[in-house]
């Protein structure tokens, strides 16, 4: 198993330019809502690297779709040639939650499929019961069955009304997959309005779906008879950008990232400049320089546009920088403090009780042994092994490779002195 050894430095700055992937989080509900597709779906800028893309094209191969990869282009070519199985493996869920979009996309085109249920992950337990309440609202039935979902419209997916009690961002995908082919008319309310969401919609209405805004977090949507491929850029990773803008936070450097929306980071930049970070932003990059010392802040996560829950692991390590107390309060997941008591190991000072993080900043981290045990906290790990002076041995890495695309030639790129060990 991959491990990382950083050597870190409180006085050396990362420096230089990433280009940002493309986002995760949007490409798989995309890749997901090729199923609806009568002809072949194009993505662009896709983050090949990150490996829960490519346990999405594994499942959407065991489905029956044909997924042909261009790698030195970024590009995914998903052509639907015959009836795809209806089938969503445990093996797929275990290892990547956002396999339960297939759940939609299947549904929307067939009336029919069965699911492995996820059960929970590392962030705590990550139930489907509003997607499921949605899918109801289809005019859908399921039951349970060793472990797996199996969910059937026998009359066929009809429009509804549905409203999510907390904004659920596959939840949301979900049911807007289930519905741009149904008869009738869907509303759904209090909706996640993410990028990724929005990308996802963006997408589907090229195709020919006809989602419109009717509030804020409001959308209805009047079911089409089929949807038609057609070539898709997809957004910046605004997680990713994030994660290496605090690198330079964390380490009193300077980088710049480009390809990403600066739009879709306003609430995260607002608090870099808060803690004391230059911040330059131009129509699609982001320059964060550090000068002084860092300050603290108080913050709690919350759905988009508040601060993302996502980000939240990486700016906890650089708040282990700025000297006085800050306060972070968790509000999506129950278990999203896991780089917490690895840094503790460097040295930081942090108390979790509940859902807050109080952490008490100060000037040195030292170097530790630290095992990763999710994608964010991955990175957050990586950050304070970078601020730390001495050597960190960082194991089970392949939680960050989930998700970060590159991300050893990235950090090499940006002047941490970083190695592999097996
Ligand atoms: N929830 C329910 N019932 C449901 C669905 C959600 O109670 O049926 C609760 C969850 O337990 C949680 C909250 O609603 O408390 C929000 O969960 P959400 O459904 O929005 O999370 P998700 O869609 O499973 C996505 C991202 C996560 C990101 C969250 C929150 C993807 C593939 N995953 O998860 O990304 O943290 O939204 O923004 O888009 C990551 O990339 O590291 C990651 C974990």
């Amino acid at each position: 198993m991959e491990k990382f050894l950083i050597k870190g430095s409180s006085s050396k700055g990362v420096k230089g330019l990433i280009n940002c992937s493309g986002a995760k989080n949007a490409v798989l509900p995309l890749m997901a809502s090729s199923i609806l597709f009568d002809n072949t779906v194009t993505l662009i800028n896709v983050p090949l690297g990150a490996n829960d893309v490519q346990t999405m094209i594994t499942l959407l191969k065991s489905l029956g779709s044909k997924v042909q990869i261009i790698k030195n282009k970024k590009t995914l070519k998903i052509t639907n040639k015959k009836k795809h199985k209806l089938l969503v493996k445990y093996k797929y869920i275990s290892t990547m939650r956002a396999g339960v979009l297939a759940m939609g996309a299947l549904l929307g085109k067939y009336n029919k499929c069965s699911t492995a249920l996820s059960g929970g992950c590392s962030l705590g337990p990550r139930p489907i019961g509003y997607h499921l309440a949605g899918f109801k609202k289809l005019n859908c039935k399921y039951s349970l069955n060793k472990g797996y979902i199996n969910i059937v419209s026998p009359s066929g997916i009809k429009g509804g009304h549905f409203r999510f009690p907390k904004v659920s961002v596959t939840g949301t995908s979900n049911l807007i997959l289930a519905s741009v082919l149904a008869n009738g008319i869907t509303t759904l309310k209090n909706i996640s309005i993410e990028p990724e969401v929005l990308d996802l919609i963006k997408f589907l209405r090229n195709g020919g779906a006809r989602i419109y805004n009717i509030g804020k977090r409001t959308i209805k949507i009047f079911g089409v008879k089929k949807l038609n491929g057609h070539q898709h850029e997809v957004i910046g990773d605004r997680i990713e950008a994030f994660s290496y803008l605090c690198a330079a936070a964390i380490t009193k450097g300077k980088i710049k990232i480009k390809k990403i929306n600066p739009k879709h980071l306003t609430t995260e930049l607002k608090v870099l400049k808060k803690i004391g970070c230059n911040i330059k932003v131009e129509k699609s990059s982001i320059e964060l320089n550090r000068k002084n010392n860092l300050k603290t802040t108080n913050l709690k996560t919350a759905p988009y546009p508040g601060f993302a829950t996502d980000c939240m692991p990486m700016l906890m390590a650089v708040l282990t920088k700025a000297v006085g107390k800050s306060k972070i309060e968790e509000t999506i997941f129950t278990n999203r403090y896991m780089a917490a008591p690895e840094l503790v190991r460097m040295g930081a000072k942090i108390n979790i009780k509940k859902s807050i993080a109080f952490i008490i900043g100060q000037s040195n981290l030292n170097g530790a042994d630290c095992i990763s045990s999710d994608l964010r906290s991955t990175f957050a790990i990586i950050l304070g092994a970078m601020a730390a002076n001495g050597e960190s041995c960082i194991s089970r890495i392949y939680h960050g490779l989930r998700g970060y695309s590159n991300l050893y030639n990235n950090l090499k790129k940006i002047g941490v002195n970083i190695k592999k060990k097996s």
